[in-house]
């Protein structure tokens, strides 16, 4: 249990054991305890509980207070454990059905989200040691000198040799010269975003990241926003829906404009299929000058970063592009909210929910487990480390 757990299910336990003295102890004529809950109470101190007054002194009439409220006080037991509870269910996903895990959202979103500073500084600690993305995210003039040798990040036998033509794409440092950024927002292209009017939200973060070039402008801008600042893109939309840039160039160069002078990430060293057309996206956009950046991932930022979350569960082959993203966010940023991230084909009202904002193809049939990923940002919603919006932003 995180230390902050601990401290509610003392002070609960404590409110608890207060209200229960006091109603036994109700008729005038016998002798009465006070038990105050004092500031040493939430270090758990057994010097927390003292007897201030003598039997013989008048009590002050209980104020109602919302901590004595059975409710409340049950509420903050059972949100005091949820992350034990959470950590053993997300141990079981195969047993669990899509009803299950709705139901244990709902149980997460019941309880107050806090941020909780030091979890996050842990957290951050951890992923600096391992990865760095302040260094290592992409590959800069820096970190990579011509005549580098440099390997996949998947095919990873394989290497290129960075020339100076290669060379002279990257950014000579990382570029983030804002960082850290206070307020972040990720934002994923799930169907809950539909109708969530979370726009003008998320148009206030100090930092936008969305992932695989999606449609910001029109009507889908009052739910996911239009600011963005950077945004990844894979390589098979190039393929697939530019027509690697051949005849659909013009329409690529529209779609990109929309991002203004955001950065465009790539995967341009995990698979050697990758490298040509991440190049081509670079010297297209140079070719029509145009403000969006290209970027590419470092190949062993994201080795070290599929690395780091295996030691946490996440075993699948490759990281999506949504669980790199926060983890880079959570590196750059001081605040970070997630939005658009779920991995159900329904609300928890049950409405069935396309799956992605801008599409109408619903999530496969058959829901087998919940993704390791979501269980992992689950987890780090449930320690205070970020925060995720479920459902509707509460003003337009
Ligand atoms: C305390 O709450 C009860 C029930 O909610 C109410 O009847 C009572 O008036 C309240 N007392 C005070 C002092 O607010
Ligand atoms: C859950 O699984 C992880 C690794 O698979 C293990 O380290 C941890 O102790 C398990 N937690 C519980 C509560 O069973
Ligand atoms: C890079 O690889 C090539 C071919 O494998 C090799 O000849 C060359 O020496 C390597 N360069 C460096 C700097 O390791
Ligand atoms: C948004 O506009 C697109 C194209 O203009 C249309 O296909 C789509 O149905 C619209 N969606 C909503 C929610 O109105
Ligand atoms: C968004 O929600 C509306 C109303 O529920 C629905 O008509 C529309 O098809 C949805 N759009 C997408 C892309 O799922």
């Amino acid at each position: 249990m995180r230390p902050g757990g601990a401290l509610l299910a003392l002070l609960a336990s404590l409110l608890l054991l207060l209200r229960l003295i006091w109603s036994s102890t109700d008729e005038p004529a016998r002798p009465r305890l006070l038990v105050e809950v004092s500031r040493e109470a939430t270090h758990g101190t057994p010097a927390a509980l003292r007897t201030l007054r003598s039997p013989a002194t008048s009590l002050p009439r209980a104020t109602n207070s919302t901590y004595l409220d059975e409710n409340s006080l049950r509420l903050t037991e059972r949100c005091s454990n949820l992350q034990d509870g959470f950590r053993t269910l997300s141990n079981k996903t195969k047993k669990y059905s899509e009803d299950d895990y709705l139901q244990i959202i709902t149980n997460i979103q019941s309880c107050p989200w806090k941020r909780q500073v030091e979890e996050y500084e842990n957290f951050r600690a951890e992923l600096t040691s391992c990865c760095d993305a302040v260094q290592n995210l992409i590959v800069s003039q820096n970190n990579t000198p011509v005549g580098t040798n440099m390997s996949y990040e998947v095919e990873n036998k394989n290497e290129i040799l960075i020339r100076e033509n290669i060379f002279s794409m990257f950014p000579v440092s990382q570029p983030f010269v804002g960082y850290p950024y206070n307020q972040c927002a990720v934002v994923g292209n799930g169907g809950i975003l539909n109708m969530s009017l979370c726009g003008a939200e998320i148009d206030k973060s100090d930092f936008v990241f969305r992932c695989n070039l999606p449609p910001t402008t029109g009507n889908v801008s009052k739910d996911v926003g239009s600011k963005t600042n950077l945004v990844t893109v894979n390589p098979s939309i190039i393929r697939l829906k530019y027509g690697n840039l051949k005849e659909k160039k013009a329409i690529f160069l529209e779609d990109v404009a929309t991002y203004g002078d955001a950065f465009l990430l790539l995967p341009a060293f995990s698979f050697r299929a990758n490298t040509g057309a991440s190049f081509k996206v670079y010297n297209t956009l140079k070719e029509s000058k145009a403000r969006q950046k290209v970027i590419y991932f470092h190949p062993k930022y994201l080795r070290n970063l599929a690395l780091f979350w295996r030691t946490k569960g996440v075993t699948e082959y490759r990281l999506s592009s949504g669980l790199m993203i926060t983890s880079v966010a959570i590196a750059l940023c001081e605040n970070v909210k997630l939005y658009g991230f779920w991995p159900f084909s329904k609300t928890v009202q049950d409405t069935p929910l396309s799956h992605h904002y801008y599409d109408n193809n619903l999530p496969k049939r058959g829901f087998h487990e919940m993704p390791k990923e979501y269980s992992q940002i689950l987890q780090l919603y449930v320690k205070g480390i970020l925060k995720l919006q479920f459902n509707k932003c509460e003003r337009a």
